[in-house]
C-alpha cells in the first residue's frame, strides 16, 4: 500500500481535519484514520508523505500504553480492520485507532518545556508567556525554569488558535476540571519529557486534547506525543540562542522558503528528495523513540 492522501470507507464520515479522517462507527465509538497528509503553515501540502499516518498512530499508542496510569485514555475495545469492508482494510491498517467518543473539551492543552515559536515571540515584547512574568535574559529555545501550562482555544477550521488569557479555562470548564486538566497536563508532559530525553529527544512543547465521557471522567483524546503534536528537537547540537529545527519538517519548510511560496493554498508539489527524507525523519522519531 502506497500513500494515503484521503480514506474513503463505507462508514459515515464525521470529520475530514487536516491529518485525520473521522468516521463514526456506531453509538460510542470513532474510527480515526491518520492519512499521510502534511500540513505546513497550516496548509495541506498536495503531496503525501508515504508511511507519515502508520509514524502518528504507532506513536500515540506507544504514549497511550506509557501513561494510562496517569489518566483514562480514548482508546476503544475491537480492531479498526474489523469495522471496515475486507477492501478497505488496507486505507485502515496500520493507521488508525478505534476511539471512544466523548465530548471534548473546548480547548487545547499546552505545555512548554522550552522558550519557542509563538511564546518566544510573546516573551521577546513583553517579558512574559501567557501573561506569566518569567525571568529576564532568556533566549530562544532556552528551557523554561519549570514547565508551563498555556492552554489555548480550539478554534474552528480555518481559524487560528488564541491563547487563553488568565482565568478564561476557568470560565470555560470550572475550577475544578481546569484544575485536572493542568495538573494532568503537566504531568504527562514530565513524564514523556524525562523519558524522550534519555532517547536523545527534546520535547520543546506539546499539546494535549481532552474530553469528559458519559461517567464525568477526564479522557485524553486525539493523537498524543506525536511530531505533529509536539515539537521535537534532537538534543545533539542543541543550543540557546538559536531557532532548533524540529525533528519532522525540516526539509519541507526549507525547500517552501526556498521557493519563495507565500504560504497561501494552493500549496506547491514538492519534489520526490523532500517527501522521501521527511519520511525519513518521521520514521527516525518513531525508531528513536521506541526501540
Ligand atoms: N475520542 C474523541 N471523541 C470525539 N472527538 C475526538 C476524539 N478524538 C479526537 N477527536 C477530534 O477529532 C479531530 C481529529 O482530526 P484532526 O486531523 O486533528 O483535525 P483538525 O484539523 O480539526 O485538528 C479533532 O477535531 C479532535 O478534537
Ligand atoms: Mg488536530
Amino acid at each position: 500500500m502506497g500513500a494515503l492522501f484521503e480514506s474513503h470507507v463505507h462508514l459515515p464520515l464525521v470529520h475530514r481535519g487536516k491529518v485525520r479522517d473521522l468516521y463514526a462507527v456506531d453509538g460510542d465509538r470513532l474510527l480515526m484514520v491518520a492519512t499521510d497528509r502534511l500540513s505546513a503553515f497550516d496548509v495541506v501540502l498536495p503531496d503525501p508523505i508515504p508511511g507519515k499516518g502508520q509514524v502518528l498512530t504507532a506513536l500515540s499508542r506507544f504514549w497511550f500504553a506509557r501513561t494510562q496510569s496517569i489518566v483514562r485514555n480514548h482508546l476503544a475495545d475491537g480492531a479498526p480492520e474489523d469495522v471496515v469492508r475486507p477492501d478497505e482494510r488496507d486505507q485502515v491498517r496500520d493507521r488508525s485507532l478505534l476511539v471512544r467518543r466523548v465530548r471534548p473539551l473546548p480547548v487545547e492543552a499546552i505545555v512548554r518545556g522550552y522558550l519557542s515559536g509563538s511564546a518566544w515571540k510573546e516573551y521577546r515584547s513583553t517579558g512574559t508567556v501567557s501573561a506569566m512574568a518569567l525571568a529576564p535574559g532568556l533566549l530562544e529555545a532556552s528551557r523554561l525554569p519549570e514547565p508551563l501550562f498555556t492552554p489555548s482555544t480550539k478554534a474552528p477550521a480555518g481559524e487560528h488558535d488564541e491563547p487563553l488569557p488568565a482565568g478564561a479555562i476557568e470560565d470555560l470548564l470550572g475550577a475544578e476540571r481546569a484544575a485536572e486538566v493542568r495538573r494532568v497536563s503537566l504531568r504527562l508532559y514530565q513524564e514523556a519529557a524525562a523519558y524522550a530525553l534519555g532517547r536523545g529527544i527534546l520535547i520543546a512543547d506539546t499539546k494535549f486534547e481532552f474530553g469528559v465521557d458519559a461517567d464525568g471522567a477526564l479522557v485524553l483524546i486525539d493523537e498524543i506525543l506525536t511530531p505533529d503534536s509536539s515539537r521535537f528537537w534532537p538534543q545533539a547540537g542543541y543550543r540557546p540562542g538559536t531557532s532548533p529545527e524540529s525533528f519532522d519538517k525540516q526539509y519541507v519548510r526549507d525547500y517552501l522558503e526556498s521557493i519563495g511560496w507565500n504560504k497561501k493554498a494552493p500549496a506547491p508539489a514538492l519534489p520526490a528528495d523532500v517527501v522521501a527524507r521527511t519520511a525519513a525523519k518521521y520514521a527516525e522519531a518513531l525508531a528513536v523513540l521506541t526501540r
